[in-house]
């Protein structure tokens, strides 16, 4: 088994994503909360094509300080806010160098018809319901993944998965999410490289929309409040049980053992 996939791994190695350039890392950080390049407006206009409708000199002075040329009453900036709801794009500091750098990548944006961000670049916050929705087809397996990787249910549960559930071989990925973070859980899904996953997904690694929308249904499943599968929690506190009954008896023979406060013991009347 392993020699099939050493060899498909020879012969085959996975197109690895370029990284971002510094003007698309830029934008990310500092303008893509409230820019688009190719997909509408936001909290502040679409910025495919702004090279074309502004002339350059004009987006010199308006980066330099949208504040000051807003109250400076220029036409542009005013109608711009105006239809903006009068939110006012905040100074934003950027170097001469930055800029001339944004300048080329919006050009190079327009010429290629948009810049989407990229799976490590989106925040699953900005996920579609359909996106989400394909993310948990992806895990559940009803959806192949596109390199013919495992599905994910075969060894994670999540909660609110069909009445079987997920596998119990590998931790359960519900609260997984909320502890790594946006930030932490996109190298996990680019790599997949903890334990068994690597062995599995090291030749079929997760396309970059895959790897989004893993996200996102991951994110999804942390925020949703309904509480995790009972007997899944019954499984788990078996383990639990049994350790912590183990740990008990240690306690109990050290001599520490303190009856745990009754649950649901009434308080004294007031
Ligand atoms: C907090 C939201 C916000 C951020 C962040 C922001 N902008 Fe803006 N931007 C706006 C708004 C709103 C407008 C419309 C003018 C106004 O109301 O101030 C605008 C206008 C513009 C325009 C003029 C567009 C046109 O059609 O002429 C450009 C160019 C621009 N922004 C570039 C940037 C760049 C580059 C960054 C990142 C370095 C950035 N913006 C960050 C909100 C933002
Ligand atoms: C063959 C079993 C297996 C499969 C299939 C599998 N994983 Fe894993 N995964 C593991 C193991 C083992 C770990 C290490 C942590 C643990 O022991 O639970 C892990 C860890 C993770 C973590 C880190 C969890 C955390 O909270 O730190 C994430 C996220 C994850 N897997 C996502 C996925 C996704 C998404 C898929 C499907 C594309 C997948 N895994 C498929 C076995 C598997």
């Amino acid at each position: 088994m392993t020699g099939v996939l050493g060899g498909v791994l020879l012969l085959a190695p996975p197109a690895l994503a370029e990284g971002p350039s510094p003007a698309a890392a830029l934008f990310t950080q500092r303008c893509r909360s409230c820019h688009t390049l190719g997909e509408g407006d936001k909290v502040g206009p679409e910025l495919l094509g702004v090279m074309e409708r502004r002339e350059e000199a004009w987006l010199t002075r308006f980066l330099a300080s949208p504040g000051a040329m807003i109250d400076s009453g220029d036409a542009t900036a005013v109608s711009l806010l105006q239809k903006f709801n009068g939110v006012r794009m905040p100074d934003m500091q950027l170097s001469d160098e930055q800029r001339q750098q944004l300048f080329a990548y919006f050009r190079e944006c327009t010429k290629k018809g948009g810049c989407k961000p990229s799976a490590a670049e989106r925040m699953a916050s900005d996920a579609t319901p359909e996106e989400i929705d394909r993310g948990r087809r992806l895990f559940e397996g009803g959806e192949p993944l596109a390199r013919g990787g495992a599905a994910c249910i075969g060894c994670h549960d999540v909660r609110g998965l069909g009445v079987a559930g997920g596998g119990t071989l590998a931790r359960d990925l519900t609260f997984s999410f909320a502890r790594l973070g946006d930030r932490g859980m996109s190298p996990v899904l680019e790599k997949l490289e903890q334990g068994v996953m690597q062995g599995l997904y090291a030749q079929a690694p997760l396309t970059e929309q895959e790897q989004y929308e893993l996200k996102a249904f991951l994110a999804h499943v942390s925020r949703d409040g309904t509480p995790p599968r009972a007997d899944r929690d019954f499984f788990y506190l078996g383990v639990v049980g049994l350790l912590a009954a183990l740990g008990f008896i240690g306690i109990v023979r050290g001599g520490h053992a303190d009856a745990p406060p009754a649950a649901g013991k009434p308080r004294g009347d007031t």
